[in-house]
C-alpha cells in the first residue's frame, strides 16, 4: 500500500516535504503528521501557529491543538494552552487514556508539565509589536487576515491514517475562547477504513457545519475526496447564507484511504500535498462555480504570497 499526507497552507510545504520522506522510510502516520505540523510550529515566520504566533486580547499566545488515530478512534486535544512548543504532539499524548482526552487551560498545562513536554514562551518580539500594533480592533476580525491553522492528514504504508492540527486561533480572540481545531469532528476527524478531513478557517462557523466529520460521512456514503470536500463546505457555505446572510472563509482537506485528496474551499487556499507517487507538491485552490473547487498546480511557490 502506498502513503500520502495532505496539509494547509503554503506554511506546510517543508512539513509535507519532511513528513513524506519520513512516511517512505516506514514511519507511522501518526509520525509523519506531528512532524508535518512540528516544522510550522517552530518557525515564527508562520504568524497563525506555535511560536510567534497570534496573540489574544490581552497580548498573550494562547494554543490549541488536536490528533486522532483513525486506526483506534482514539482522539486527544488541548485548547487555551500557554508556554509549550507543541500542541498537536500534547494533543497525541492525550488519545491513548480512556477518559481525560480533551483538555484546556490550566488543567492541559498542568498535564503538558507532568508529562515532560517541552515548554516554550510563544510570544516574540515580533507577535507583541504586532499586538501592540492592533490591540483594541477586534470587531472587524476576520480569520484570513493572517490567522489559519495547520492541519495534516496522513496515510502509511500499513493503511493507518490519522489526523493532527496545531493554531493559535483567532487573532485578539477573547480570553479563553476556543476555535474548530481542538474539537473533534468540527477541526478534525480520521477514520482508517474511510479517509480523514481536516479544516481551517473561521472556527465558529466550521463548527455549526461539524465540517471535517460531515465530509468522512460522505466519504463513507461513496463520494471521492473531491465530491466529499466540495459537498460539505458548498452545504455549509449555503447555509450560512440562507440563514445569516453571510460567507464565511472556510476551507477543507480530505484524504481517501487510498491517498487520493480534495479540497472546499469559499477562497484562495494554497495547499501541499506528497504521495509515494507525486513529489511535494504545492496547489492553489480557489472558489469556482455551482460550489466546484478548481484546483491548480504551483509552479512558482514565490508566487504565491499567503502562508
Ligand atoms: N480555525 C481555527 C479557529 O477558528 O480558531
Amino acid at each position: 500500500m502506498g502513503y500520502a499526507i495532505l496539509s494547509t497552507w503554503k506554511m506546510s510545504f517543508q512539513g509535507v516535504c519532511e513528513a513524506s520522506c519520513l512516511l517512505k522510510d516506514h514511519a507511522s502516520a501518526g509520525d509523519a503528521a506531528v512532524r508535518c505540523i512540528q516544522c510550522t510550529e517552530d518557525n515564527p515566520a508562520f504568524v497563525s501557529v506555535g511560536y510567534g504566533g497570534l496573540p489574544d486580547e490581552n497580548g498573550r499566545v494562547f494554543l490549541d491543538g488536536g490528533f486522532m488515530d483513525g486506526d483506534t478512534l482514539k482522539f486527544g486535544a488541548v485548547g487555551a494552552l500557554e508556554g509549550f512548543r507543541s500542541p498537536v504532539a500534547i494533543a497525541r499524548s492525550l488519545k491513548d487514556s480512556n477518559f481525560n482526552n480533551f483538555l484546556v487551560g490550566k488543567g492541559a498545562e498542568a498535564y503538558a508539565e507532568a508529562a515532560g513536554f517541552e515548554k516554550r514562551d510563544n510570544l516574540t518580539p515580533e507577535s507583541r509589536a504586532r499586538y501592540l500594533k492592533d490591540k483594541g480592533k477586534t470587531q472587524n476580525l476576520f480569520s484570513y487576515d493572517g490567522h489559519d491553522t495547520i492541519c495534516a492528514l496522513a496515510l502509511d504504508e500499513n493503511g493507518s491514517m490519522c489526523a493532527g492540527v496545531s493554531t493559535s486561533g483567532l487573532y485578539l480572540k477573547k480570553a479563553g475562547r476556543l476555535g474548530d481545531s481542538p474539537v473533534i469532528g468540527s477541526g478534525f476527524y480520521a477514520d482508517s477504513a474511510i479517509g480523514a478531513a481536516a479544516a481551517t478557517g473561521v472556527g465558529e462557523e466550521i463548527m455549526k457545519g461539524v465540517l471535517s466529520f460531515r465530509a468522512v460521512m460522505y466519504l463513507r456514503s461513496g463520494m471521492t475526496p473531491m465530491q466529499a470536500a466540495e459537498t460539505a463546505v458548498r452545504e455549509l457555505k449555503e447555509d450560512l447564507a440562507n440563514r445569516l446572510g453571510r460567507t464565511s472563509s472556510i476551507s477543507l482537506i480530505v484524504l481517501g484511504n487510498d491517498g487520493t485528496f480534495g479540497v472546499g474551499t469559499t477562497i484562495e487556499f494554497p495547499f501541499a500535498y506528497a504521495s509515494d507517487t507525486e513529489p511535494p507538491t504545492l496547489y492553489l485552490a480557489n472558489a469556482g462555480s455551482d460550489g466546484r473547487t478548481v484546483i491548480t498546480r504551483v509552479e512558482d511557490p514565490a508566487t504565491v504570497t499567503q502562508d
